[in-house]
């Protein structure tokens, strides 16, 4: 006998009826909130050439080095599952030559992104972001308005959050802070962890990433990137604040902020939720002005953020939940055939006038159809008998409070509501 193949692999999850509700909850409201901004939707492959990501993302990273799903195709072609969508949007920019047209590009997407990451709570390997990048413009406006959109995504989500900002300067100032933080891990790292002493090998600012907690007294005492940018990255990161307090938008500095990916540049910020433990980052973006570049472009400086759809998902408030329940309108017990082919006509009548109608198609006693219904979240059940047939009307039940009424086809058209006399 083969075995039964009935579990999915560690890190991914199946979404139920139920759950996928609440996920298309935050979809929609997201792409509300872009579409308000002026951002249109992009898709992307999710699988791309290895090299895209390899010199998109940096060869020192924790993904490129360790968490890709790569593999040889057919072809014998180095492929890649997508690790996060910045360096495959930046692609299509490039390749769509969508920079002739001038001006700024205002892209978001939606989907699917693989990390074979370790597993943690509200850590998956198949983890779904919802991002937005703007491309064709340095102009710290453009910071300040990402980011107010990004919280204003959780606001009407109904999710609290906190704002952490940084500015981790740009390829004009960033190697003389690499040679005086490689010079004080130099001096020594006791106490810091194995992680620590290969990354101030590899990519001494992602240092200041570890979570352990021997590590942070260490950590404290590094000089920080923001203390030493250029005083272009630090008028730029000025207008940046300027703009967060003009738009009213409490956040925080944090100077030892650093992301997991190599193009940041100037802006660096996450947001972050205080329910959710080790893994609080609900979104992370920042600037990223010389990708294009990296990748055969033009020069393109651009910004941009992705929220973690799963993580979102887990700190939706009771409230949004309610309202993301699923309730058809109307479930159709039947009792007998020629009934059951009434109950299809009827449902095929209000389906048109946009009401979701279930026919139940196994029948059983009434009792049994009621508690199915009940258990479908069915708002109203339209009962279709001998009676129903003949005299062409039907009785409407309404669970929330157990009403009951008649009504003839032409007035359920009309809508679910209690006609007057019956
Ligand atoms: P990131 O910080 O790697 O940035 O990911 C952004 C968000 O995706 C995180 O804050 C988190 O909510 C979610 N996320 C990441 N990994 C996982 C995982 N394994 N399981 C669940 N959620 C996860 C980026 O990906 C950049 N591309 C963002 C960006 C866009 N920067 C500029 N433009």
């Amino acid at each position: 006998m083969p075995e039964p193949l009935s579990n999915n692999l560690p890190g991914t999850r199946d979404l139920l009826p139920g759950e996928t509700e609440r996920w298309r909850l935050v979809e929609e409201c997201a792409r509300r909130i872009f579409e308000r901004h002026g951002y249109r939707e992009i898709r992307t492959p999710v699988i791309e050439p290895t090299e895209l990501f390899a010199r998109g993302i940096g060869g020192d990273t924790d993904i490129v080095g360790k968490e890709m799903y790569t593999f040889r195709d057919q072809s014998g072609r180095s492929v890649t599952l997508r690790p996060e969508a910045t360096a495959s949007v930046v692609r299509a920019y490039i390749q769509g030559a969508m920079y002739r047209g001038g001006g700024l590009d205002r892209l978001y997407y939606l989907g699917p992104m693989f990390r074979h990451e370790k597993k943690q709570k509200g850590r998956w390997r198949q983890f779904y972001q919802i991002g937005a990048e703007a491309i064709g413009s340095e102009h710290p406006a453009v910071d300040a308005e990402i980011m107010e959109m990004a919280l204003g995504i959780l606001d009407e989500l109904g999710i609290g959050a906190k704002l952490l900002v940084n500015s981790i300067g740009c390829r004009k100032c960033r190697p003389a802070y690499m040679d005086l933080l490689r010079g004080e891990l130099g001096r020594g790292m006791d106490g810091f962890c194995d992680d620590c002493r290969r990354r101030a090998e590899t990519n001494p600012l992602r240092v200041f990433d570890c979570k352990v907690e021997g590590c942070q007294g260490g950590i404290a005492l590094l000089p920080v990137i923001i203390d030493h940018v250029c005083p272009e990255c630090a008028a730029h990161f000025a207008e940046v604040r300027r703009r967060l307090e003009g738009a009213g938008i409490p956040y925080s500095i944090v100077p030892r902020l650093v992301r997991g990916l190599d193009y940041y540049v100037r802006t660096a910020f996450e947001i972050v939720s205080g329910e959710l433990g080790a893994q609080n980052a609900l979104m992370g973006g920042g600037r990223y002005d010389g990708l294009s570049e990296v990748l055969g472009g033009p020069p393109a400086p651009a910004i941009g953020f992705a929220m973690g759809l799963d993580r979102l998902v887990m700190t939706l408030p009771e409230k949004a939940t309610e309202e993301a329940r699923w309730e058809p309108d109307l479930f159709l017990a039947h009792m007998g055939e020629a009934a059951l082919d009434r109950a299809g006509e009827i449902a095929r009548r209000l389906r048109a006038r946009g009401m979701s109608c279930i026919v139940d198609f196994d029948g059983g006693s009434l009792k049994s159809r009621m508690r199915l219904a009940n258990r479908m979240g069915a708002r109203h059940v339209l009962i279709v008998g001998e009676e129903e047939l003949a005299s062409r009307r039907y009785r409407v039940k309404r669970l929330a409070d157990g009403a009951q009424w008649e009504a003839s086809l032409e007035e359920l058209e009309q809508g679910l509501n209690p006609v007057a006399g019956t």
